[in-house]
C-alpha cells in the first residue's frame, strides 16, 4: 500500500536556527497520527511544509504520492489544513463563512449548500448554521475551523493543536470527532503538547524535540518501548489474610519484579510484571486455581506522562 503521507528528511532552516531535521515518517489511510512537543519543537513548521504553505530547507515530501514541493497546487485538494490560530472573520454567518472556503475548492454551486449540510452535521454545528461566527464560544469557532477543513473531502488532515483553549468537554468533543473522521479513513496528523492528551485516540505518535523526532511509531510498542513493565492491579475479597497470601505467592513469580500493596485501594495489590500478554493470562490461570479470592485482575492505565518525561528528558538515548 502507498503511504498518504511520506516525508523523508525533511529539514527547515531559519538562517541558524535549524526548526526541523531529519523528519522522516510514513502514514496509511486511517492511522491518526499524535504528533507531540513542547513549544519551539518544530510541529507547526512541520505540518506547514506538508500543506505546501512553506519550502523545506532540504529532504522530500510526497501526499497522496505527490511531492509537496514540486506540486503544491494538485496537493492541496487532497489536505485538510486547520492552522494553530483561528483567524477572526466579523459579520459572517457560520454558513456563509463555510460557503466562502467551499467556493474556493469550486464544486458545482448547487452542490454547495448540501455540502454546508454535511460538515456542519459533522462537526455538530448545525444549530449554529445562521450564528454569526464571531458570536460562538472558543470550542464552536475550533469545530468550525475544522468544519472548514471538510468542505473539499479531503484525505488527509492536517491539524495543529485542534484543542489548545478548549475545557475539557470541549477537548473531549474535538477528540471524538477527530477518532470519528480517522474511523473513515481519512489519515490524520494532530500536534499537541500534552502526549495523554493523544495516546487515546492515535494509532501512532511522534515525540518530536529541538526540531527532531525522537521516536516514533505505533502507541502500544513505543509504551512498552520505553516502560518496559505491565503494571497489574490484582484486587481480592476484603480480607487482610488474603492480601497476605496473594503478596506472598506474587514474591515468589519469576516475571515479577515488584509487588506492593496499594495504598489508595485497600485489599488490592500492584504488581510490575514484566512478562507478556499469554504470560499474564497464565497469572490469572495459576492465581485462579490457587483460589485466591480474587475480586479484580487488571493492566492499570500507561502513564504517559512518565513515558513523556523520559523520552524528552533524553533518558532513552
Ligand atoms: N518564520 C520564522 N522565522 C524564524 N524562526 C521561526 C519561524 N517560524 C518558526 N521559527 C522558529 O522555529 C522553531 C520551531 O517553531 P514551531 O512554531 O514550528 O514550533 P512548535 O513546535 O509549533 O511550537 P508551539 O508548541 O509553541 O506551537 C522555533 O524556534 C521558532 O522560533
Ligand atoms: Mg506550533
Amino acid at each position: 500500500m502507498q503511504p498518504m503521507i511520506s516525508a523523508e528528511n525533511l529539514r527547515k532552516t531559519y538562517g541558524t536556527l535549524v526548526a526541523v531535521e531529519g523528519w522522516t515518517l510514513d502514514l496509511y489511510p486511517g492511522d491518526i497520527f499524535g504528533f507531540i512537543g513542547p513549544n519551539g519543537a518544530g510541529k507547526t513548521t512541520t505540518i506547514k511544509m506538508l500543506a505546501t504553505l512553506i519550502q523545506p530547507t532540504s529532504g522530500s515530501a510526497t501526499v497522496n504520492g505527490i511531492d509537496v514541493v514540486r506540486f503544491p497546487r494538485e496537493v492541496r485538494p487532497y489536505i485538510g489544513y486547520m492552522p494553530d490560530a483561528f483567524g477572526v472573520y466579523d459579520d459572517i454567518k457560520v454558513w456563509e463563512y463555510l460557503d466562502f472556503f467551499c467556493a474556493a475548492y469550486d464544486p458545482p454551486k448547487e452542490s454547495r449548500p448540501e455540502i454546508i449540510e454535511r460538515v456542519l452535521t459533522v462537526t455538530d454545528l448545525m444549530e449554529k448554521r445562521d450564528a454569526y461566527v464571531q458570536t460562538l464560544s472558543r470550542g464552536m469557532q475550533q469545530r468550525l475551523c475544522l468544519a472548514k477543513c471538510l468542505v473539499h473531502d479531503p484525505k488527509v488532515l492536517l491539524l495543529d493543536e485542534p484543542a489548545s483553549g478548549l475545557d475539557p468537554r470541549a477537548r473531549i468533543d474535538i477528540k471524538k470527532l477527530i477518532a470519528r473522521l480517522g474511523a473513515l479513513g481519512k489519515t490524520i496528523i494532530v500536534s499537541s503538547h500534552i502526549l495523554p492528551e493523544l495516546a487515546d485516540f492515535c494509532n501512532k505518535i511522534g515525540i518530536q524535540e529541538r526540531g527532531k523526532l525522537l521516536v516514533s511509531g505505533d502507541v502500544e510498542t513505543i509504551v512498552r518501548q520505553l516502560q518496559p513493565t505491565r503494571q497489574l492491579m490484582i484486587s481480592v475479597r476484603n480480607d487482610d489474610s488474603a492480601v497476605t497470601r496473594l503478596l506472598e505467592t506474587l514474591r515468589d513469580h519469576p516475571l515479577i519484579e515488584k509487588v506492593t500493596r496499594d495504598t489508595d485501594t485497600p485489599y488490592t495489590v500492584r504488581v510490575a510484571f514484566t512478562g507478556n500478554v499469554e504470560q499474564q493470562a497464565i497469572l490469572l490461570r495459576s492465581l485462579i486455581a490457587e483460589e485466591h479470592p480474587l475480586t479484580s485482575f487488571a493492566e492499570s492505565a500507561m502513564d504517559l506522562e512518565d513515558v513523556f518525561l523520559r523520552v524528552t528528558t533524553g533518558k532513552v538515548h
